[in-house]
């Protein structure tokens, strides 16, 4: 860049880069210990920093508040997040999940499917962790046995409270996510999907196709701001108490 553009160009653009990593801490830092959920929600979503703001998320208001309403009622202690990106939906976690929660991220490092994050992120993910949270970056290909191992060594004796999958957008690649993912989160556990709306301008996306698999199969809700909209909506599905239903729900699939 510094070559391409010229050093002033670079100049600015690091000390715009520079200004908004710090400016985002010094928010997180106001926001300690339990700042306001709809301010956060209004912050990551909003973007009051412009276009600078490093950490938002690709949500929409409504709907990310009523998924997190359901959260608030029961506060997961454990979490796992498919798909972090801009990191807005795991700091709004961080908020709704107990004090002492594990938050899992699995997302790329950069390059395939057009997102991921840098590795300078991390430090700045890890400080969305409230009081006595833990928060654990996995990156890496959430299809891959690895990170499947990673996260199974991680969690030990202990079930998923809640899953998102707001990761590869493909219908083999969500269905992909849930059928590996699912068996880790415990009865009466929650797994929210992002983006069960069809957006016709969005070639290669499934999630709305897969969703319509599942939505009937188990107990389900669904968070859609606008009847009209395009992508976007929360799908929420509780994995069933009783035995063998969730079994039968995942050979059909
Ligand atoms: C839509 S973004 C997530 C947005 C975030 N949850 C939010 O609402 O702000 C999708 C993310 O999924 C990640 N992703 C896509 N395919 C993946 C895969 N196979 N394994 C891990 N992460 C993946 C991308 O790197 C991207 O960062």
């Amino acid at each position: 860049m510094l070559r391409s553009r010229g050093p002033l160009f670079f100049s600015r653009f690091v000390w715009a880069r520079l200004s908004s990593y710090f400016g985002t801490w010094t928010y997180l830092r106001r926001l300690r210990p339990n700042g306001n959920l709809d301010d956060l929600i209004s912050f990551v979503i909003e973007r009051p920093a412009g276009e600078a703001q490093m950490v938002f998320a690709m949500q929409r208001s409504s709907e990310i508040r009523e998924l997190l309403s359901v959260l608030e009622r029961t506060p997961p202690q454990t979490v796992v997040e498919i798909g972090t990106a801009s990191g807005g939906t795991l700091l709004l976690l961080t908020r709704v999940a107990t004090p002492e929660a594990l938050l899992v991220s699995i997302d790329l490092p950069g390059g395939r499917f057009g997102g991921g994050y840098s590795g300078w992120r991390r430090p700045l993910y890890k400080a969305f962790a409230r009081a006595h949270q833990r928060i654990v970056l996995l990156r890496g290909d959430s299809h891959s046995e690895t990170i499947a191992g990673r996260l199974a060594q991680l969690l030990g004796d202990r079930s998923i409270d809640f899953l998102l999958i707001d990761g590869d957008h493909r219908f083999e690649g969500v269905r992909a996510d849930f059928l590996r993912f699912s068996r880790f989160v415990r009865p009466g556990g929650l797994i929210a999907f992002h983006d069960i709306v069809e957006d016709p301008d969005q070639d290669g996306m499934g999630v709305a196709r897969f969703w319509e698999t599942l939505r009937n199969a188990l107990p389900s809700v669904e968070f859609i701001d606008d009847p009209h909209q395009a992508g976007y909506g929360i799908g929420l599905l509780t994995v069933p108490r009783e035995p063998g239903v969730m079994e039968t729900a995942l050979q059909r699939l």
